[in-house]
């Protein structure tokens, strides 16, 4: 949609115009899958996919929110926005994070009408949710002059992802939806939350995403076992190292040394992902910096298996679009992207090479699941931003 026809959109809905309009983009990680709650790297980039949110002030003293996607109008109370609707309400994302800021001691006295679309493709795993925070984190930021910088606007989306939609998540989504920049990855610290942007212009490949269409069911619990799994064996090991802040501060050497600690084996395998995974990571971003991008892509593979062996956030729908992709000559490397079980995975291939692996990874994949699978040429976008 263009920026025209949403502002009519929303004069249709509101009866005035719109004041302000902004951005803030969905992601897709590169390599560093399940580190992020572990205190380990990642590195996202944002994308041009989307959520866009249009405001006007009203007079009455409540919230509006309306999705396009939606035909309802959903009005609370200001005295009533920190508590959360029933489950699996749209509105909990957008709402989550203005409580945030009532949360941090921000009051807020003026009524917004606001109108929300996205295009990021729902359920694949690009941080639809993330999109949708960090777009209310940043107008409400923008709007009550609260002069948050980026990764606050983050942290706040986080929060409202872990209270208003319960699913314990880590910083990346948010983070990449904040600080994204064009043509950039982030080389993200999640412990401290120090980060570099590592530029991705590839001669002649590119990043293309495919999605399963099986839905990713973050919310399904299995993430938030994910991480208390995690936080099982952190605990088991700090029986042998007290001091231990997290499973990504070990090297696979001093993890090698002290495994035994773990006692329960689901945990045991959890952990090996997230050492692995972190020293994988580390890997592949020196190997970009110094244009190794075979090494990239190798690692890239590496971290598909672990996610399908250790993890075990894979399944059918993710392991035959990357396993049908590595069988590709010009497919550099290729995993799955983001929490997994469903959603999406994230290829390098060469120009040349990308008709066949559209052609070819796409029968495969549909004569398996009898699902045809969407392909995306991803282009690397900007965070954040007003947009008018
Ligand atoms: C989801 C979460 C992120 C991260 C990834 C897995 O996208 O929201 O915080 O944990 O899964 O890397």
């Amino acid at each position: 949609m263009e920026l025209n026809e949403l502002e009519q959109a929303f004069e249709q809905a509101y009866k005035k115009a719109a004041e302000a309009v902004y951005f803030s983009p969905g992601r897709v990680n590169l390599i560093g899958e399940h580190t992020d709650y572990n205190g380990g790297y990642v590195f996202p980039c944002a994308l041009s996919f989307g959520t866009w949110l249009l405001l006007a002030r009203n007079t009455e003293k409540v919230m509006r929110f309306k999705s396009l996607n939606m035909p309802e109008v959903t009005e609370l109370a200001l005295s009533t926005l920190t508590t959360p609707l029933p489950a699996n309400h749209w509105v909990n994302y957008p709402l989550g994070c203005i409580a945030q800021f009532i949360k941090r001691g921000v009051s807020i006295e003026q009524g917004y009408d606001i109108l929300i679309w996205g295009n990021v493709p729902a359920g694949a795993g690009l941080s639809s949710s993330a999109a949708l925070e960090v777009v209310t984190a940043y107008a409400m930021n923008d709007q009550l002059g609260t002069g948050y910088d980026r990764t606050q606007l983050a942290l706040i989306g986080q929060a409202s992802e872990h209270e208003f939609a319960g699913v314990n998540c880590g910083i990346m989504d948010q983070f990449a939806s904040a600080q994204g920049k064009k043509d950039h990855a982030i080389f993200l610290n999640c412990d401290t939350l120090e980060f570099e942007l590592v530029p991705v212009k590839l001669e002649g490949i590119k990043v293309v995403i495919s999605n399963t269409h099986s839905p990713h069911k973050l919310d399904s619990g299995a993430y938030n076992d994910r991480v208390a799994q995690c936080q099982l064996a952190l605990k088991q090991l700090r029986t042998v190292r007290p001091e231990l802040k997290n499973l990504a501060e070990l090297t696979e050497a001093e993890f090698e040394q002290i495994e035994q600690a773990i006692t329960d084996p689901i945990a045991h395998k959890r952990a090996r992902h997230v050492v692995g995974e972190v020293q994988r990571t580390t890997d592949a971003v020196k190997a970009l910096r110094r244009g190794d991008i075979a090494t990239f892509g190798k690692l890239m593979c590496q971290s598909h298996v672990s996610l399908r062996d250790d993890y075990e956030v894979t399944g059918l729908h993710l392991d035959t679009l990357a396993e049908e992709a590595w069988k590709i000559e010009g497919v550099i490397g290729s995993r799955m992207t983001g929490g997994g079980f469903g959603g999406c995975t994230v290829s390098l291939v060469k120009d040349e090479a990308i008709p066949v692996f559209i052609e070819q990874v796409g029968k495969a994949y549909e004569e398996k699941t009898g699902i045809k699978p969407d392909f995306y040429i991803a282009e690397i976008g900007d965070g954040a931003r007003r947009i008018a």
